[in-house]
């Protein structure tokens, strides 16, 4: 990699970032950070970039979700239980549809730091500098808790590393075994009509591992039955933790990023000369990059040149948010100039960031049918195009929360402040995140039927 190093963007120029007031601190804290244990290993990160080439050749379908912002005060055991059940439950759903493997990434051990529209936030007249995420600041609105403090990133380290040893835990024995995929319907979900659908395809499930075992294949013998990979992901923001966790792997020299199997560059910091893309150009790891309305095609192109010059096949994910209403519009053009190119592409489809509206209670909300809607026309236009609809990209949560409105069972606008727990942008709840692959299902065989099969 030319002039490059794991420090190279700090002569780039960047946006959305922290101004730290004490340098020592930050200085120690960066010292700090890169003595401690890499998160994730680069072995990992390689079998994650295997998977998303089956994506790429469309026999594979991304499965991709989590918090819009993972936060310090709800951290705990039974949310990230709750987060992995509900992963599990949808991609049971997905692989039924789409008879292929669901990659798995969550949104998790790592996704705090957050772009904002505005540097400031204005309540009741007074202005505090905005809240950038638990990495940074603190949520409250209080001068005090808005100062961006260096040694929340030992801390929001520290919470991804107790994640992730639970998510490994879950994934390598105990709750990824198919045997328990009944155990997985959580009660809040298992009464309703969606809770009866999901147990027809447990069932169905249960049967088959029924005949495996006394074919002599049961989760002792076949680990493939008891295990997952669940990989992690967030966005690269906050440069300063990034480099620090950015280690050179001892088997191959090249560079990882060991915060994350894989990190996205965001719609506010994709600028081609910018510290955000210098940064990742250097590291191994798949590569997302969140394409909204204002992106054009000629830095696109540039992006996929300098991200992955080599053209290699599972590095470069285009997550497109566009809004419902602007998808027809505005993907096909960005297929048409990757496509002319030939570069090769995993899609996925990030339906919450273009479609957030407020309530008239003021909440920020999202409609269940605008996501569901801009879903659907991802994977109308890749039928139009010839090309594969590789995945979703969603904010949920595995728990019972009322921020987006709509869904079977409904949430309305009265009921969002009932449960708003989000410290950020609206997530779907574990019901509404479940009926979505239910309602996606379909759109995913007749794409795996078209591409993934010939
Ligand atoms: C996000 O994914 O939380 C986000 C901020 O997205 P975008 O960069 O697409 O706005
Ligand atoms: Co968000």
């Amino acid at each position: 990699m030319k002039n490059w190093s794991p420090d190279s963007w700090r002569k780039k120029p960047i946006k959305q970032q922290p101004t730290y007031l004490d340098k020592t601190i930050l200085e120690s804290v960066e010292k700090e950070l890169r003595a401690l244990p890499p998160l994730i290993f680069a072995g990992e990160v390689r079998d994650l970039k295997k998977h998303l080439s089956n994506v790429e050749q469309g026999r594979a379908f991304l499965l991709q979700g989590g918090d819009c912002a993972e936060s310090f005060s709800d951290f705990g055991a039974d949310n990230i239980r709750d987060m992995f059940k509900v992963l599990m439950q949808m991609s049971v759903v997905l692989t039924f549809a789409g008879s292929c493997p669901i990659v798995k990434v969550g949104r998790l051990a790592g996704q705090f730091a957050k772009p904002r529209s505005s540097d400031l936030e204005t309540v009741d007249g007074v202005s505090l500098p905005s809240y950038r995420g638990d990495i940074i600041n603190s949520f409250e609105f209080t001068k005090e808790a808005r100062v961006p403090d260096p040694l929340r990133m030992v801390r929001a380290y520290n919470q991804s590393a107790a994640t992730l040893n639970l998510l490994r835990a879950f994934s390598r024995g105990g709750l990824a075994d198919l045997n328990e995929v009944h155990r997985w319907n959580m009660g809040f979900i298992k009464e309703s009509a969606l809770g009866e659908k999901y147990s027809e395809i447990a069932n169905q499930i249960t049967k088959s591992l029924a005949f495996m075992e006394a074919c002599g294949i049961t989760s002792e013998n076949a680990p493939t039955i008891r295990q997952t990979a669940l990989y992690t992901s967030h966005e690269a923001l906050l440069l300063n933790y990034e480099e620090a966790l950015t280690r050179e792997d001892s088997l191959t020299g090249d560079w990882y990023n060991c915060s994350a199997h894989m990190l996205w560059i965001g719609d506010r910091t994709r600028d081609p000369k910018g510290a955000h893309v210098e940064f990742l150009r250097g590291v191994k790891n798949p590569i997302g990059i969140k394409a909204g309305p204002s992106i054009k095609e000629d830095d696109l192109l540039r992006l996929c040149d300098i991200l992955s010059p080599d053209n290699e096949s599972g590095r470069l994910n285009i997550i497109v948010r566009m809004g419902a209403n602007e998808i027809e519009k505005e993907l096909p053009r960005l297929i048409k100039a990757v496509k002319k190119e030939g570069k090769k592409i995993v899609w996925s489809i990030d339906p919450m960031h273009g479609n957030t509206i407020k309530a008239s209670t003021n909440y920020k909300t999202r409609e269940f049918d605008n996501i569901l809607l801009e879903v659907e026309r991802f994977f109308n236009v890749h039928e139009a195009m010839g090309t594969f609809p590789g995945g979703v990209h969603l904010e949920m949560t595995g728990k019972d929360v009322t921020e987006c409105v709509g869904g079977a069972k409904p949430v309305t606008e009265e009921a969002l402040s009932s449960r708003y727990e989000t410290q950020c942008d609206p997530r779907l709840n574990a019901d509404q995140a479940l009926e979505l692959s239910f309602l996606i299902a379909n759109s995913l065989k007749k794409a795996r039927d078209r591409v993934g099969r010939s």
